[in-house]
């Protein structure tokens, strides 16, 4: 049985149809005090896939009650299905006294659960917090599906040599075209300089492609050098539409076509499933 978290709903009943597996019913509610509350009343099956992106600290505490929910009914395993994991890109102590919060909630997670898959982490590394079996699911092949068929000689740019995996990986998927990377400083919270390679863009389409786009500072700065050198249309590709405050205007004014992501974060720029490679994790 498939048991959606609310934040991963269309993608719960989504993998739910690939699966031929039951989608179950789940009561959300709040109490009066803020706190989450988070139930299936009518669970019953031997396996639950708890699917939730847990975007939000109540999005993490709803997802420890929906794991302990069902094995109150019975469930004799619990897979969880982390389409995006929070909190994944503060895999160490940056400086002294500073927690490791992707261990920190990846050892809460495990405690209700046999299996963790997670896509497309910032680091795969980040898997071995769970301390149970945990892997990760690249879905960035799927991000190739909405672009236009008729991309002008393209460039599939990462915005740092981190993506640069992911710009191969949607490069070959699409079947053409170059990878190139640039290098990125991170200034603040909300703030980089990139450094550009010398990558000619003069003309051709562009795809930038990263995992994660969240305040969109990475992205609007990458795309302000492609426009300085008379890029073609430029596009942007990402697994995780974070998209935290204005980061879509910003990218909409730096000049990009389209915004294309997967719906491990369900968002009106969610244009790929993530469903069928979940599919295939969960029966491999
Ligand atoms: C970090 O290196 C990630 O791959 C992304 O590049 C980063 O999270 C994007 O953040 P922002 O959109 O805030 O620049």
């Amino acid at each position: 049985m498939i048991v959606p978290g609310s934040t991963s709903q269309a993608l719960a009943a989504d993998l739910a149809a690939e699966l031929g597996a039951e989608l179950a019913a789940v009561e959300y509610d709040r109490f009066p005090d803020g706190e989450v509350f988070a139930a299936v009343p009518e669970f019953a099956a031997d396996r639950a896939v708890v699917v939730a992106s847990t975007t939000t600290s109540d999005a993490h505490v709803e997802l420890l009650q929906l794991q302990d929910a069902v094995r109150e009914a019975g469930a004799e395993e619990v897979v969880t299905v982390l389409p995006y994991m929070g909190y994944a890109r503060q895999d160490e102590a940056f400086e002294a006294g500073h927690p490791v919060s992707a261990r920190a909630v990846a050892r809460a997670v495990a405690t209700g659960t046999d299996r963790v898959l997670t896509v497309n982490p910032h680091e795969a590394a980040v898997c071995e917090f769970f301390g149970v079996p945990a892997e990760p699911v690249d879905a960035a092949g799927r991000l190739t599906e909405p672009l236009p068929p008729d991309l002008a000689d393209p460039v599939f740019l990462a915005p740092d040599e981190g993506a640069v995996d992911i710009a191969a990986t949607v490069r070959d998927a699409y079947g053409e075209g170059t990878t190139d990377y640039f290098e990125k400083t991170r200034l603040s919270g909300d703030e980089v300089e990139i450094t550009p390679s010398d990558v000619d863009v003069a003309g051709r389409d562009v795809v930038v492609t990263d995992d994660i786009v969240a305040t969109g500072s990475t992205m609007s700065e990458s795309v302000g050098v492609l426009d300085d050198r008379a890029a073609g249309r430029v596009y942007v590709a990402t697994v995780h539409a974070v998209l935290a405050r204005d980061a879509l205007t910003k990218l909409r004014r730096a000049g990009v076509e389209a915004v294309y992501a997967t719906d491990t974060i369900e968002r009106q720029v969610s244009a790929v499933s993530v469903a069928p490679a979940l599919a295939d994790a969960i029966e491999g």
